[in-house]
């Protein structure tokens, strides 16, 4: 769940008409509402997924996967979740309806806390999805939720995003950084490209694109990626590649210094 993701899944739309979801306070996984058909998609989904990304996907990724306890068989259970992240970096997921508002997404983000919606596609939309579901929102980002320094960089990013939240223009710079990272970035795995975003680890087509020759694959850095706006209507064209979680962790401080910068030539 997050925020710019509302371009990136409205592909097919305007992205002026997706709409954002209020948050409402105690909502609930309601486990056994879920259908035989929601749990084959989840099957179909997670066994899809699951053949190509021991490849592919980052390390920590599978990792992650392996200690919160993902399988075929289960759609995961959002309080068995909570009881292994509250372990192992203290953070926790919000049911959310949808998409929330930036302000709402970052201070979450500094809490600790990741929002996620509870309801997954239907069968006949396996690769079509109007907005984020729990499988994007489950499968592709609470893995990481499990990696410390993952979840450093992923605070840090929500408490400056508080921080600026009334100001569009340093809104969007952090946008672009948190699409390039934790939506579509690549790491650097002993010399191979990794996958550890969740906007591509939870989409089939994208999974394989990414690493193909056919997109870019550049340098990670901080101050170029909030300055480069991204394709929020098609399939990515660049990719970023960090050479560790340490790197993305240290990037906060050029965030601060890129964010300052940009507030000093504003002020004059
Ligand atoms: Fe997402």
């Amino acid at each position: 769940m997050n925020f710019v993701q509302r371009n990136y899944y409205a592909a097919t739309q305007s992205a002026n008409t997706m709409k954002t979801y209020k948050m409402i306070d105690g909502m609930k996984q309601e486990y056994d509402r879920y259908t035989a058909e929601d749990f084959e998609v989840w099957k179909i989904l997670f066994e899809r997924q699951m053949k190509i990304l021991p490849a592919m996907a980052s390390a920590e990724y599978l990792e992650g996967i392996n200690l919160i306890g993902f399988n075929k068989d289960s759609i995961p259970n959002f309080t068995d979740i909570n009881t292994v992240l509250g372990k192992l970096t203290g953070w926790q997921i919000v049911v959310v309806p949808g998409i929330v508002a930036e302000q709402d997404f970052f201070k979450l983000l500094s809490q600790k806390k990741f929002p996620a919606t509870t309801w997954l596609r239907k069968m006949s939309e396996l690769d079509y999805l109007p907005e984020p579901d729990m499988f994007h929102d489950v499968f592709g980002h609470m893995p990481l939720l499990t990696h410390q320094i993952f979840c450093d960089f992923f605070q840090n990013l929500g408490i400056v995003g508080v921080k600026y939240s009334d100001n569009e223009k340093i809104t969007a710079m952090l946008g672009r950084l948190y699409w390039f990272t934790v939506e579509f970035g690549l790491i650097n795995d002993n010399g191979e490209k990794k996958i550890y975003g969740a906007g591509i680890l939870s989409s089939h087509g994208e999974t394989k694109f990414s690493l193909s020759d056919a997109p870019l694959h550049l340098q990670f850095n901080a101050e170029t990626i909030m300055n480069t706006p991204y394709a929020s209507d098609k399939i990515q064209d660049k990719y970023y590649v960090i050479e560790s979680f340490n790197e993305l962790y240290n990037s906060i401080e050029t965030i601060d210094k890129v964010v300052e910068k940009e507030m000093v030539m504003a002020s004059r």
